[in-house]
């Protein structure tokens, strides 16, 4: 299935102040869209365009290092633009999901210290994850576009903490990104479907 880049769920605006039009307008439409372009050639000339993206990341990683960064962060991207939302963000979680935080994650309070602290001691590039493994919730991060598929996990919300992602708004202060993410941005629902998939 050759990759297409999808359009966000929301305008360009919609998340502001927390992340910007600019950022938006860079992160998608030009990062994003690089993926999907250079992950459709490699995927062609790896003779797995046939294949679903999670497919691709899965048989391609260890293997085919340019064709997996590429594949990997389109899946990546695919999910982060829904795993935002305007007016999103903070405590009020659907209660399957607060369930499961509450008794994986130690709780709301430690879920949003143990997120921020991934992200924000994920050494250069890379993403901050909650994912579902073996039926229970972690926190985890991994470098470049690597994610939790990899590792044998189902992936149900996930960072992007690439400075692309929040240079224009908070130039070096990633954590400040990563609390505005976790408080004023994260779209619990599009989470909650994701954990219900993965059980
Ligand atoms: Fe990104």
């Amino acid at each position: 299935m050759a990759f297409e880049l999808p359009e966000l769920p929301y305008d360009y605006e919609a998340l502001q102040p927390y992340m910007s039009k600019e950022t938006l307008e860079y992160h998608h439409d030009k990062h994003h869209k690089a993926y999907v372009d250079n992950g459709n050639k490699l995927a062609a000339e790896a003779g797995m365009d046939k294949l679903s993206v999670e497919e691709v990341v899965k048989q391609s990683f260890g293997k085919n290092a340019g064709l997996f960064n590429n594949a990997a962060q389109h899946y990546n991207h695919i999910h982060f633009w829904k795993w935002m939302k305007k007016g999103g963000g903070g405590n009020k979680l659907p209660g399957a999901l607060q369930k499961a935080v509450d008794s994986d994650l130690g709780g709301y309070d430690k879920f949003k210290s143990d997120f921020i602290a991934a992200g924000t001691t994920q050494f250069g590039s890379g993403w901050a994850w909650v994912s579902v493994k073996d039926g229970k919730l972690a926190i985890s991060k991994t470098p470049n576009g690597e994610n939790p598929l990899v590792h044998g996990a189902s992936p149900i919300l996930g960072v992007d903490v690439w400075e692309h992602s929040y240079y224009i708004d908070y130039r070096n202060a990633r954590p400040k990104y990563l609390e505005a993410f976790v408080d004023s941005l994260i779209n619990w629902d599009h989470v909650l479907e994701l954990y219900e998939k993965a059980k």
